[in-house]
């Protein structure tokens, strides 16, 4: 089983998605010790905006041939004005290729990477959770959803939220995030 793990924080040591993605990895790799994890660090090593020529060749796209080899993949996140990091739609857009991630049939797009895990570490600094006043401007968990669902993948999500409003919710939203990922059933863990 091959497990790609994705992070995007540019927050470094201090990052909470960080913290939760890599839980999540341990205990994917406890419960699996062969399991075979690439580790991409999206921060770290930035790609570019998408070009046209990344779309004309597909077989030299290497994040999307990456992405289409993995069983599981673990992303980290944190939202950003609003949304995901730059960093990670620099990767989505190389993921979300016609006619290899997703087609166009008669009666609309069909999702073609339906058998893969896609499990997200997602950090807010504020509370978006349901009925929270700002929950209409959460567009980080809301757009992986709708991108993974695009291509046939139900994300499933690790929210630490609320970490910017002060160190002891913080420790207490990440610690939750971390029990959460440890916790993981392991009749969920194939892909
Ligand atoms: C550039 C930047 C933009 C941010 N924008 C938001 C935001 O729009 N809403 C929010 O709730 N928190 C925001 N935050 C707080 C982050 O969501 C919080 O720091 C979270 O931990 C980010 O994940 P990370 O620690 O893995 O980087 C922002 C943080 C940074 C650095």
């Amino acid at each position: 089983m091959k497990l790609l793990h994705i992070d995007s924080s540019i927050q470094g040591a201090g990052s909470a998605s960080r913290a939760v993605s890599a839980a999540v990895t341990e205990r994917l790799r406890a419960e699996n010790p062969a399991i075979e994890i690439a580790y991409r660090d999206l921060a770290a090593q930035p790609l570019p905006h998408l070009t046209l020529d990344v779309l004309a060749d597909p077989a030299a796209n290497a994040e999307l041939q990456a992405f289409l080899a993995a069983d599981v993949v673990v992303i980290g996140a944190g939202l950003y004005n609003f949304s995901i990091p730059s960093q990670l739609k620099a990767w989505l857009d190389r993921v979300m290729i016609a006619g290899q991630t997703f087609s166009y049939g008669p009666e609309g797009p069909v999702g073609l990477v339906g058998g893969k895990r896609v499990i997200v570490a997602l950090a807010r600094g504020g509370l978006y959770g349901a009925g929270a006043p700002a929950a209409p401007l959460e567009h980080g968990e809301t757009y992986l959803g709708a991108a993974f669902g695009f291509i046939g993948i139900k994300p499933e999500f690790i929210i630490a939220e609320g970490v910017a409003l002060g160190d002891e919710a913080r420790t207490a939203a990440v610690d939750a995030a971390r029990v959460q990922a440890s916790n993981l059933a392991a009749s969920s863990l194939a892909a």
